[in-house]
């Protein structure tokens, strides 16, 4: 008997008879009393999560709360502090198969009553290992649909069930730091300058606890981010990722809670087959994280690039896109430069982030660049200022300290750049990007240490050590939108896939579409098969089940379901 399942024998059996999940006002869903045995487990009362629009119904005499929540509707921060908000609405709502759409609009309509769409309705707020394992095993006793959910950033929505159960885990605020951390089992001479992050912690408080101890960790960009959930769990990329690697390249030790309800210590030495698995593999998937141990590093100085070319012609436009796409891999791999960078019709606009490079040293690395773009976009703005910053934190909270503009219905499609295209043919890449219905967005955030990891040694798609930098093209719509317009906005992401495809299969799994037609290949590669045997031996009832995750082809469109 597998020994994950020992303290649960019968559940097994559960999901194999019924072959559908129990959801929120179907007669299976658990009575009053199961709820209050379950509370009696729990250190918090259960959550009731309510959309943040709530507040604001009836619209003829709102609560009290409905000015906050029009004050803090874009606030990212405020929203993961809801644990009935999604930092994009449009996964709040739920559109019915007759197109009829269930949401709880901010922007408040008489005609349009608040309905829960798909929020789940009732949850755990955990703060301790036994809150998580007693909503763990209450899921699988009553065959619940579980999200596990943490700051609701999720592109595709995989924070959020209609008629499920919700274990939130925000709350799980613990950072340590350890000046010589040893993984459990490791040899005691293998310690490291760590940082311990509970899985609510998010990446602002993670890098100010980091900077207390004059250290720095890799994380995302977005400070209201999760530090120990699904974003380590996709990969994690940050503006850092070519000097320290990725988030997944950074991690020691997780600590789990198991779909059987199993506490376990996962890193090199102990459980390593999860332990590749949850470095890539994907949230909400093999088992729920409590917490994440990451390596620290020396701060070092930033130079911070600023630029913005406007041009006045597609003909430009292709050029200097052309040449920003053919000079990234030896940006990346020579000193470890990152960033970002948007791209409109008319102007692409750059922030790029060299690490311990002086000012005078950045300048002339893209002098080049520079003077390339001046000489052909005749008439059009050309600009570049270049900054120094002490530190990667001092750069952090002077740029990024008001975090975060969210709270606007979006989707994405999305392509990882290979290195070899960019270098050999980067008016490909070019021709991709400018032939997408309208903008997007280009994280340079591999290259350099990214590449120089054993594609092997995590289970991320191991394109990503290949690749120098991530496009994705966003889409959205209006709150109050017409299921037709949802559609057409929706249409244009599946033809971006298309554009996008050119480029290659691969894309990171924390940000990408819900409508990719080979998910298992796209988001995962030649390492689906072992994530799939790993995910069956920690979770083989498929308690743990997310869009396009491992495991989530065996059900149906509304995971909900035995195919
Ligand atoms: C505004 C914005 C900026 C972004 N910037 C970056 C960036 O700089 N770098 C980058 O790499 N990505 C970025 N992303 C994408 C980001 O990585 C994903 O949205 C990621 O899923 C967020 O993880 P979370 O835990 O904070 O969010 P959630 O939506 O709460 O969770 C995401 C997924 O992880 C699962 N999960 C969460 N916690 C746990 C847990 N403890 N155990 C098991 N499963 C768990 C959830 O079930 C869900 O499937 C950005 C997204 C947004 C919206
Ligand atoms: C308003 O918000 C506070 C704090 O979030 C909450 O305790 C209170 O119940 C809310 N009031 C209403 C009427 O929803
Ligand atoms: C659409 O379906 C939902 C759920 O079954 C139902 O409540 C709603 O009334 C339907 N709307 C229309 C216009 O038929
Ligand atoms: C958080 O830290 C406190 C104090 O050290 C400890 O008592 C508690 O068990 C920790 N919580 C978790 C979930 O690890
Ligand atoms: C460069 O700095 C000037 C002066 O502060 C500012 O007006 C301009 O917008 C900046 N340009 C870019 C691309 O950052
Ligand atoms: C930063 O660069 C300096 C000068 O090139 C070098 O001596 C130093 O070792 C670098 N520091 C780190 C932490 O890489």
């Amino acid at each position: 008997m597998n020994i994950l399942w020992f303290a649960l024998p019968f559940t097994r059996f559960a999901f194999g008879k019924l072959s559908c999940r129990c959801l929120y006002g179907e007669k299976c869903w658990p009575k009053v009393k199961d709820f209050s045995d379950l509370a009696s487990q729990l250190s918090q009362p259960l959550l009731h999560p309510k959309p943040p629009g709530s507040a604001c119904y009836p619209p003829d005499s709102p609560s009290e709360n409905c000015s906050k929540v029009m004050v803090n509707m874009h606030n990212s921060h405020w929203r993961s502090d809801q644990s009935g908000s999604m930092q994009a609405p449009n996964f709040e709502t739920h559109t019915f198969l007759n197109g009829t759409i269930s949401a709880c609009y901010i922007d408040t309509m008489p005609s349009f009553p608040c309905t829960q769409g798909s929020i789940p309705e009732i949850g755990v707020d955990a703060r301790s290992i036994q809150d998580v394992q007693a909503a763990v095993k209450f899921s699988l006793k009553h065959t619940l649909r579980l999200v596990i959910k943490n700051t609701g950033h999720d592109y595709l929505g995989r924070s959020t069930a209609r008629g499920g159960f919700l274990l939130w885990m925000h709350n799980l605020k613990n950072i340590t730091y350890n000046l010589a951390f040893v993984p459990s089992g490791a040899p005691p001479d293998r310690y490291y300058q760590a940082l311990t992050v509970g899985a609510g912690v998010q990446w602002h408080e993670a890098y100010e606890a980091a900077e207390t101890h004059g250290r720095v960790v890799l994380g995302a960009t977005a400070g209201s981010i999760g530090a120990g959930g699904g974003w380590i769990m996709g990969g994690g990329h940050g503006a850092l990722a070519a000097r320290h690697g990725l988030g997944v390249d950074n991690v020691l030790e997780f600590e789990v809670v198991t779909a059987g309800g199993v506490f376990l210590t996962v890193n090199a030495y102990k459980n390593p087959d999860l332990f590749w698995a949850l470095r890539g593999g994907g949230g909400g998937t093999y088992a729920v994280v409590l917490s994440t141990t990451y390596v620290t590093h020396d701060p070092v100085p930033l130079t911070i690039v600023t630029g913005l070319v406007n041009f006045k012609s597609p003909v430009v436009a292709k050029r200097v896109i052309t040449e920003f796409v053919r000079i990234l891999p030896s940006l990346a791999d020579s000193t470890g430069w990152g960033g970002y960078a948007f791209l409109s019709r008319n102007e692409l606009s750059l922030l790029l982030v060299a690490p311990n490079i002086t000012v005078d040293d950045a300048d002339a690395t893209l002098e080049p660049f520079f003077t390339f773009t001046k000489s052909v976009t005749v008439g059009g703005v050309v600009q570049h200022n270049t900054t120094h910053f002490d530190s990667f934190y001092s750069w952090y909270s002077a740029t990024f300290s008001t975090d975060g503009e969210t709270g606007t219905n979006v989707e994405l499609g999305s392509r990882l750049i290979p290195r070899n295209l960019a270098e050999h043919n980067p008016e490909t890449v070019a021709d991709a990007m400018l032939a997408l219905p309208h903008s997007c967005r280009i994280n340079f955030v591999a290259g350099g240490a990214v590449s120089s990891v054993d594609p092997e040694a995590t289970g991320l798609h191991p394109d990503w050590r290949k690749a120098i930098a991530l496009v994705y093209y966003a889409d959205g719509w209006e709150d109050k939108a017409y299921a037709s317009l949802i559609e057409s906005a929706r249409k244009r992401i599946r033809k971006s896939l298309e554009i996008l495809g050119r480029l290659g299969s691969a894309t990171y799994f924390n940000e990408a579409s819900l409508y990719e037609k080979d998910p298992q290949e796209t988001f995962f590669g030649s390492h689906y098969k072992r994530l799939k045997v790993i995910r069956d031996k920690y979770d083989p009832v498929g308690l743990l089940v997310v869009a396009g995750g491992v495991g989530s082809e065996d059900w149906d469109h509304s995971l909900n379901c035995r195919r």
